[in-house]
């Protein structure tokens, strides 16, 4: 092994006091109809991506364990967030935006005053580093700040009747029902919170099961979900998928279904809906964004952007680049600066101050990568970087391979960790057909000056991707901008804006202009007499 793996793992009395879990956090709660619920059944250890030396041994940190809950706690949960929307005439559904609001704004106050805690589980529970883990909390709480924002634009556009062909009518978005919401393990708070906090400030009501990963981080807002929202609105349960959301997707009376996962995962659970019709699915799913160098490209730029856009988290991200095809011309020029690049990121754990690999919590997850990188190296390739692939325990240090060609997984697998895949090419229209014929249509980065050549792939490009970056790595942010994907990529599509769109649907109050109509509809909003049909503006 070498030195540098060797210093991976800290001893336990090397953890800083403040990131320590000296206990084990037992969590036996749950949430359903606004009560605090205790379960007394089995639990799901949570064993982090963190392994302790002790000695000449390394030990895995088990830092607690969360509720293994039965079909019938989830049901109970169903039937909570059902009796809560009634059939669009509960309190939520139909309580005033203004008032909404309010209960949103309640929780944030709340939410914020947990950050330090929900870092310091983030760190233990996915391995994300400590500057990341506390942007992905900011990021989380400025994504609802703006949520409210823009449903407050969204309703003053709202307040107001049109009149067209004779025809006067107030147009409004209304809730859809009751959501399912779960989110992914690599950012299980913000990509949760990204459809969790849009339905249900549209009016829906929520079962919220956390990821797979990054469940105990949850914990902590539990008493504020509780002391935010009416009984029965938000509902968190927890225990395999399966057994847990198998069962609410089976009853049908799940209409929202907000899922970031696989596309395996999503069709699964999809198809156990009795009528696939009444579902609405949001969903963001697999990627495998590539990168097109061309050779007139800024090096140092594509070079830096690629690092971050292939190994920030480790890879694990939805948005990571995942394959780099690289012009012939500059293909070794952007190796060597690509590896030294890669030796500047410090192998460590998340709380050590610069850290930028650490370990990965999916337990088979090492062994997935070697086996790519082996499948990769029977088919012609290598690893081209400085202790490229060696891995200890959870640990796997980023394997830059090259040159990858069709024969290998790695150039149609979505690796989701520290792999990077290079392809050189000639012709543009090697990466074309790639982008062309891949089952995934997230994002895509070209990196170029020739404005023609960049343009001829943009047009090339816009109609199998969700986004085309250039001379940039490919994320989700800004998170006003849309994001989505075709094909296995996405279902519908997110942004602050377009969440509140998707969680809703426009109904509008009609008639006639005639005098006597208008009577009406004049004497129903100068008394205040509908909470729908309103020119009430909000401040
Ligand atoms: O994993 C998918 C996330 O939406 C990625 O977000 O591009 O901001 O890291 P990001």
């Amino acid at each position: 092994m070498s030195q540098l793996l060797a210093n991976v793992f800290p001893e336990e009395s090397a953890i800083p006091d403040a990131f320590r879990i000296t206990e084990a956090i037992e969590q036996r709660e749950y949430l359903v109809n606004g009560e605090m619920k205790t379960w007394t059944g089995n639990l799901n250890p949570v064993l982090s991506p963190v392994f302790t030396k002790e000695g000449g041994t390394y030990k895995q940190k088990v830092i607690g364990s969360t509720p293994l809950l039965t079909s019938k706690e989830a049901l109970e949960a169903l039937d909570a967030a059902v009796k809560a929307y009634d059939l669009g005439q509960g309190l939520w559904p139909t309580l005033s935006v203004t008032e909404r609001i309010e209960h949103v704004e309640k929780f944030l106050v709340a939410m914020r005053a947990q950050r330090a805690t929900v870092v310091k589980l983030l760190m233990w529970e996915i391995g994300k580093s400590l500057k990341d883990s506390e942007k992905e909390f900011d990021r989380t709480c400025d994504y609802i700040v703006d949520t409210i924002k823009a449903y407050k634009d969204l309703d003053r556009n709202s307040a107001k009747l049109i009149e067209e062909q004779g025809f006067m009518a107030q147009i409004r978005r209304v809730p859809l029902g009751v959501s399912l919401c779960m989110g992914p393990y690599n950012y299980p708070l913000n990509e949760t919170f990204t459809t969790l906090i849009p339905a249900l400030i549209m009016g829906n009501t929520v079962v919220f099961k956390p990821a797979k990963f990054g469940v105990l981080l949850i914990r902590p807002l539990i008493e504020a979900f509780r002391d935010s929202f009416p009984p029965g609105v938000i509902n968190i349960i927890y225990g395999k998928g399966r057994e847990t959301v198998g069962a609410l997707m089976e009853t049908g009376k799940i209409d929202v279904f907000a899922f970031i996962g696989t596309n395996k995962g999503a069709n699964d659970l999809k198809r156990l809906h009795p009528k696939p019709h009444r579902l609405k699915a949001i969903l963001g799913l697999d990627a495998k964004n590539p990168a097109i160098v061309l050779p007139d490209a800024d090096i140092d730029n594509a070079v830096t952007e690629c690092i971050t856009g292939s190994l920030s988290f480790n890879g694990q991200r939805c948005t990571a680049l995942k394959i780099i095809f690289v012009h012939k011309a500059v293909v070794d020029s952007f190796i060597e600066k690509f590896n030294t690049q890669v030796k500047k990121l410090k192998p460590g754990m998340p709380w050590d101050s610069g850290v930028g690999l650490t370990p990965v919590p999916e337990p088979g997850k090492v062994e997935y990568l070697q086996e790519l990188v082996a499948d990769a190296k029977k088919h012609g390739a290598n690893v081209v970087n400085e202790n490229g692939g060696e891995s200890l325990n959870s640990f796997f240090y980023p394997a830059v391979v090259y040159p990858v060609n069709k024969e290998m997984r790695l150039y149609y697998e979505e690796q989701f960790g520290p792999v990077v895949p290079i392809v050189p090419f000639d012709e543009d229209e090697e990466a074309i057909e790639y982008v062309l014929n891949s089952n995934f249509g997230q994002q895509v980065s070209i990196f170029g000056t020739d404005s023609r050549r960049i343009a001829r792939l943009i047009d090339a490009f816009v109609n199998q991707m969700g986004r085309i970056n250039i001379n940039a790595q490919s994320q989700r942010g800004p998170d006003t901008f849309p994001f989505n994907g075709r094909k296995d990529s996405a279902e519908g599509t997110l942004s602050i804006a377009d969440a509140l769109r998707v969680f809703s649907i426009r109904t509008l109050v009609s008639t006639k202009s005639t005098d006597e109509n208008k009577h009406i509809i004049s004497n129903i909003i100068r008394n205040r007499e509908s909470a729908f049909l309103s020119t009430d503006y909000i401040f």
